[in-house]
This record gives structure tokens, C-alpha cells and sequence, in this order.
């Protein structure tokens, strides 16, 4: 069948397209059917089938013959050492881990943080979880303690497991004391912490509330897997939005059972005991996805990456991995490709790996540039999809579908809409827009399988973030065209968001950050264009009136404390004084329009501007960082 014949049948029968997709899940007891849109906007898919993520990731599979085959690599330059755990074995180290978190009251519905590097045991505690039906929520280790601890306010949970310590090349990430200093500063208190100690660092553990991973597992019986209704969260991510306090997307587990596994064949075009591998972190929504669960659901060998594109020890990694571990379908972000492309022009170190097992690159997470693409297409000599989606989805909004039929590639797009997600491009009032006309991108709802049915804790902000602006719709916050083929292009946010190596992040809570600095009256954050990255934030900051401070020491202390407070993920290093903000003449600061002076681009005067010559003065500020790069037009 060809993409149009399933993006038509999915059209014309949603019902019977999804609860077909279904019959791939193994239930406890079968939905009655795949929709329920009682409480319209807002919708649940297969909400009466009872189910577990745990059954269909791990235990159906040893249950099918494949316990011998490898579940998980865990290829790790950064410790050199590599691992490899069978179905069969994660299947009973997830039954051993869900029994001790049972032992200490854990239960369905509970909350569990996981706080951890990329080691097995990252997805062993999430899978964990899923098997008691307990809800959990992954923190990327890049935050800062502030940021975890917001996090723990906010979804309550009984326990928090996390490692030791992460290693970054160069320095070790004291996750134990960012732990320890996050729980300071929660108000919210867990009943009890397990550590899982490295042998990189060892951490203290508190007498009393932290137990050590594999001890804490003594005598403890395995746990079977609970069933869960099908609209159970089955986590909760938390992404950035456009204030300080993140958005908590919620999973639901059948929805995200379903669609995940649909995805792997129809778009990733992996068949069981194929090789996949997601250079991504279990921080991020790619890594929850094509990390853990898709892959494994789909009964796939997954890689747990711990490393870099370069430095780990070079340009080459992924080619060895690739190679190495004969995988069939690879997915990371541009950024790393970019990464590798600028050690690695020609790529010479492609030519020293045995590559003939890779089927294709897929790369999301962030705009694919042109460049970066040609170079992949050259180098790898295999198709290189974009594809375009956001943790509220879970999964691909837009892609080339390889697994039904590969389309032609045009540079800059992730290609069309997939079954389940009908795109229109908006204008501000909501009418949609001729191909090739720019404006907002939003999904006629009801959304398909897998995707978020509300956020934790704020369903009010839900509806306001996501579905009031276009009645009917989801709104994306993207912007973006279609053309005459109904290929997509995504091309800016129209928030305050912002994409820094592929790492989503808020503008806002950055600026929230900046106001808090004693000699700061008033800031503002934009993003600008990187070479590397795509994305780089830069701090504009007006002083109190009175200060004296040199300007240096204070964006010194600002980009510390964006440091401290946000993480090194952040990757705030930029920022300068300046006397005033370009505003409307109605006080919106004018973010749009200095970012484009900061690279160089032509912009049109806003009519509401109420000074002009504050843009001339941002220019000047601007120099003394050597923006814009290329020099203005
Ligand atoms: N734990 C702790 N710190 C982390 C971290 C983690 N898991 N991941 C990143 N950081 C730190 C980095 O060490 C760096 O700190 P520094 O300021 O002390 O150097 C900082 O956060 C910024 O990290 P990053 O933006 O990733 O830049 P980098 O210079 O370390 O690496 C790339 C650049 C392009 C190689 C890297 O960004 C990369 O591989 N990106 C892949 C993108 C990706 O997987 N995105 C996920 C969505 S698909
Ligand atoms: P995240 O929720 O972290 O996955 O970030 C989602 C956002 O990243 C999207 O809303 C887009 O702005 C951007 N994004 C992800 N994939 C792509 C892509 N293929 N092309 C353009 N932008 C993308």
C-alpha cells in the first residue's frame, strides 16, 4: 500500500484504522473501542481496555521466544564498557526492581522520579514502574537541583530513584547532591530515595530514606504486572513552556502503547530483533519513545548510547556503534550531525566502518538544515528522513513513512502528515491559509493515539496552552507552510521557546532567572542563530538605576546563575547591558526584532515601536559580542 491509500483509510475509518493498529497489543481485557469523545476537546483512546506497558515491553516477549535475544546494549565510551542484557534477564531484573518498590509501598498510580544517566538501569526503573502501573517522571540530568525540584513540587512522588553520578566528558555530574540540594529546596518530601551507586562515584546515602539499589532488592518477591486502564498515565514529562514552571505532559499507557508500536514498522521500517538505535538521552520525550519504549514494545534490541557525537573519543562513535552493533535504523538531531560534520567535513572516519546494516537516519528534535541533511545523504549513502514532532505527540507528526512507501525528499521538510494528525496551517483568526502561505500550525482534534490528553496537574492551562487559541484544533506552536504536495515545512516557534541542540527550552524561565539578580530592573532573552547548535540564548540586561557594578561581573553572575538555577543545558553564555528594551508603544518587548539584528537579517520597523533608536542602541550592544556573524544585509 502506498502513504496516500493508509493516510486515506486511516481518514476515512479512524475507528477501525486504530482499533486494527490495536490488535498488535496484548490486553488483559480488549478495549470496547478506540475512541472516547464524551468530554470533547478534550479525548481518550481505548479508555475501557485494561492493560500493561511492562507485559507488552518485556514479558510478552520472552513469553514469544525471544528471551535469548538482546533486549538492551549498553555501549559506553565514557566508561568504556560495554553490556548486554536479554529479554529474558531484564525481564526479571524489572520484576526484582518493581518488587522492592512494591515492598516499600509503591503502588498504581504513586509517583516516581527518575533522576539518572544513560545506563540500563534508567529504563529498568522506568519499566519498573510501568510494571506496577505507578506513574513516573524522568528528569534529564542537565537540569540544575532548582529544576528538579520544581518537578518534585509538582508531581508528588513517593520515591525518587536516581544514580550516583552521570559522566560528561571531562567532569563527573554529582547527581547525588543535586538530588540531595533539590530535596532542600522541595517542599515535597518522598518516602524513600533509591541510589543506584556507580563505580565512578559513590555517593552518601542518608540513613533512613535512601536505599542502595541492589540492596534494597534482598528477599524481595518479583512483581507480576497490573493491569491499567487504557487511559492511565503512564508518565508524566516534563517540557518547557513559556514560563518557569514546566508543562507536565502526561502519556497515556494504551494510546502510547499502540501508536509506538504502529510507528516502528509504518515510519522507522524495523521488524522485531532488528537493531535500533536512538542517540538521544531518556531525559527527553526521544528518549522515553525510541529509547525505551518503542523499541522495545516493538520487540527491537534498543542502544543505551553514553556518550557524544565527538570526543567520545572522536568523530567516528556512531559509525563504530552503528557498525559494531549492526543497526538497522538510526535517529538523532541535526545538532549531533552538525557536531561530527565540523571535526569530520569529509567524512573520513565513515569509511573505516562496515555500514551495510544501516536501512536509514532518521533526525528530529529541531529544524534539519539542508547542509546537514546533503552531508548525512552523502556520507551514509542510505535515505535521511527528518521528521517533525514534540513531547506532547510522542511521536511523529510529520515523516516519510518509510516502512509504507519511501517519498521523495525535499530538503527543509520533515514531509506529510501521518495517520491520526490532520495539519492545517492557520492564520491569527483561525482560517486556514493557501500552500505556501506561512502561519500557525495546528491539528484538527481529535489527536490520535498516544498523544498528551491534558497536563498533570493543570488541565485549566491545558485547554489555555494548547486548544483555546483555535477552537477545533491543537495548536502546535510552531510555524510553518505546506506546499502544493502537502509536504510540511516547520520553520519557528511562535513562542518563547527556543531549541538548543536539539534541548527545548523557555525563554521565560530564563528571564524569570535574570530578574531575581539583585542590580538586574529588567531583562530579556532571546534566541539566536548557531552554527552548532541552531539555537543559542542571549541575555539583553538593564541595570538599576544607581548601580556602579561593572557591567562585566554582573552578566558574569547572570550567566552563572542561569548555570545554577536552570542547568548547564541551558547553555546560557551570552548576554550584555543595555540602557533600554525595544517596546511597543503598548510595553511588549520587541524579542522578535532584536533577534534578528543579532543575526544579521532584515526586519521590517514594527509600526507600534515606540522608539526607534533603542533598536540602534541594541545594535551596538550587540557588537561587543561580534554579532551578528555574517554582518548585516
Ligand atoms: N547531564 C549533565 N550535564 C549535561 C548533560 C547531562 N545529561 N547533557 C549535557 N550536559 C551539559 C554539557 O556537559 C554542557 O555543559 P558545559 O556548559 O559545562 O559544557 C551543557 O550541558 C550543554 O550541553 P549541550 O548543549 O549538549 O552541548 P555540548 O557542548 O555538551 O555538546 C553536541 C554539543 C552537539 C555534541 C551535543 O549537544 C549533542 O550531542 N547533542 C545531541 C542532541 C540531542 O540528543 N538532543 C536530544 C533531542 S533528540
Ligand atoms: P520537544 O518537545 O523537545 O521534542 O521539542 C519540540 C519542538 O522542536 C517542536 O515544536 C519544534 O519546534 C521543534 N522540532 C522538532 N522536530 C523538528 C523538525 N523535524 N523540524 C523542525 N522543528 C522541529
Amino acid at each position: 500500500m502506498a502513504y496516500k491509500d493508509v493516510y486515506d483509510s486511516w481518514k476515512a475509518d479512524p475507528e477501525a484504522f486504530w482499533m486494527a493498529a490495536a490488535q498488535a497489543i496484548d490486553w488483559v481485557e480488549q478495549p470496547s473501542k478506540a475512541l472516547f469523545d464524551g468530554n470533547a476537546p478534550l479525548y481518550e483512546w481505548f479508555a475501557d481496555g485494561k492493560v500493561n506497558t511492562c507485559w507488552n515491553a518485556v514479558d510478552r516477549h520472552v513469553e514469544n521466544g525471544r528471551g535469548d535475544q538482546v533486549a538492551i546494549i549498553h555501549d559506553s565510551p565514557v566508561t568504556h564498557s560495554k553490556k548486554w542484557i536479554t529479554y529474558v534477564e531484564l525481564r526479571n531484573r524489572v520484576a526484582m526492581l518493581a518488587g522492592a518498590l512494591r515492598a516499600k509501598g509503591v503502588e498504581k498510580g504513586d509517583r516516581v522520579i527518575i533522576y539518572m544517566p544513560m545506563i540500563p538501569e534508567a529504563l529498568e526503573a522506568m519499566l519498573a514502574c510501568a510494571r506496577l502501573g505507578a506513574v513516573h517522571s524522568v528528569v534529564f540530568g542537565g537540569f540544575a537541583a532548582h529544576e528538579l525540584a520544581v518537578r518534585i513540587d509538582d508531581a508528588k512522588p513517593k520515591c525518587i530513584i536516581a544514580a550516583s553520578c552521570g559522566i560528561e566528558p571531562g567532569r563527573i555530574v554529582h547527581y547525588k547532591p543535586l538530588l540531595d540540594g533539590a530535596l532542600e529546596q522541595a517542599t515535597h518530601q518522598p518516602d524513600f530515595c533509591v541510589i543506584f551507586q556507580r563505580e565512578n562515584e559513590v555517593a552518601h546515602l542518608e540513613e533512613g530514606r535512601d536505599y542502595n539499589w541492589h540492596g534494597f532488592q534482598y528477599g524481595v518477591q518479583p512483581a507480576e504486572c497490573v493491569p491499567v486502564e487504557g487511559n492511565h498515565p503512564a508518565y508524566v514529562l516534563y517540557t518547557s513552556g513559556t514560563t518557569g514552571q514546566p508543562k507536565g505532559v502526561v502519556r497515556p499507557t494504551a494510546g502510547h502503547l499502540v501508536a509506538l508500536n504502529w510507528s516502528m514498522k509504518n515510519i522507522y521500517n524495523v521488524d522485531p530483533g532488528d537493531v535500533f538505535w536512538a542517540a538521544s538521552d531518556v531525559g527527553w520525550v526521544v528518549g522515553h519513545s525510541y529509547i525505551t519504549y518503542a523499541p522495545l514494545i516493538h520487540g527491537n534490541t534498543t542502544i543505551v548510547f553514553e556518550g557524544k557525537p565527538v570526543g567520545t573519543p572522536d568523530a567516528g562513535t556512531f559509525w563504530r556503534v552503528i557498525s559494531e552493533h549492526r543497526v538497522k535504523s538510526f535517529f538523532t538531531a541535526p545538532t549531533a550531525f552538525r557536531a561530527v560534520k565540523r571535526e569530520d567535513p569529509k567524512g573520513e572516519l565513515v569509511g573505516k566502518y562496515d555500514l551495510s546494516n544501516l536501512g536509514a537516519v532518521f533526525l528530529a528534535g529541531e529544524r534539519a538544515d539542508p547542509d546537514t541533511i546533503l552531508w548525512a545523504q552523502d556520507k551514509l549513502n542510505v535515505p535521511v528522513i527528518d521528521h517533525w514532532w514534540q513531547t506532547e505527540t510522542g511521536w511523529a507528526i510529520a515523516a516519510n513513512p518509510l516502512g509504507i512507501e519511501e517519498l521523495p525528499v525535499k530538503l527543509g521538510s520533515p514531509a506529510v502528515p501521518m495517520p491520526g494528525y490532520e495539519v492545517h496551517i492557520l492564520d491569527e483568526g483561525g482560517h486556514q491559509l493557501k500552500d505556501g502561505e506561512l502561519g500557525a500550525i495546528a491539528v484538527k482534534l481529535p489527536l490520535p493515539p498516544g498523544t498528551l490528553p491534558t497536563l498533570w496537574n493543570a488541565e485549566a492551562r491545558f485547554r489555555k496552552s494548547y486548544l483555546e487559541h483555535f477552537p477545533g484544533y491543537y495548536e502546535t506552536g510552531d510555524a510553518g507552510y505546506k506546499d502544493e504536495d502537502g509536504y510540511l515545512y516547520i520553520m519557528a516557534r511562535t513562542d518563547d521557546v527556543i531549541n538548543v541542540a536539539g534541548h527545548r527550552l523557555s525563554t521565560g524561565a530564563m528571564e524569570e532567572v535574570l530578574a531575581a539578580h539583585p542590580d538586574v530592573a529588567e531583562c530579556a532573552v532571546i534566541g539566536i542563530s548557531d552554527d552548532l547548535k541552531g539555537q543559542l540564548p542571549l541575555g539583553f540586561l538593564c541595570l538599576n538605576a544607581g548601580t556602579n557594578r561593572l557591567h562585566e561581573e554582573v552578566v558574569k553572575e547572570c550567566v552563572q546563575m542561569v548555570r545554577d538555577r536552570i542547568g548547564p543545558v541551558a547553555a546560557f553564555k551570552l548576554a550584555c547591558v543595555v540602557d533600554r528594551l525595544p517596546k511597543t508603544r503598548s510595553g511588549k518587548i520587541l524579542r522578535g526584532a532584536m533577534a534578528k539584528i543579532a543575526d544579521g537579517e532584515a526586519f521590517k520597523m514594527p509600526a507600534t515601536i515606540d522608539d526607534p533608536a533603542i533598536l540602534d542602541e541594541i545594535a551596538e550592544a550587540l557588537k561587543t559580542l561580534g554579532l551578528p556573524k555574517k554582518g548585516r544585509p
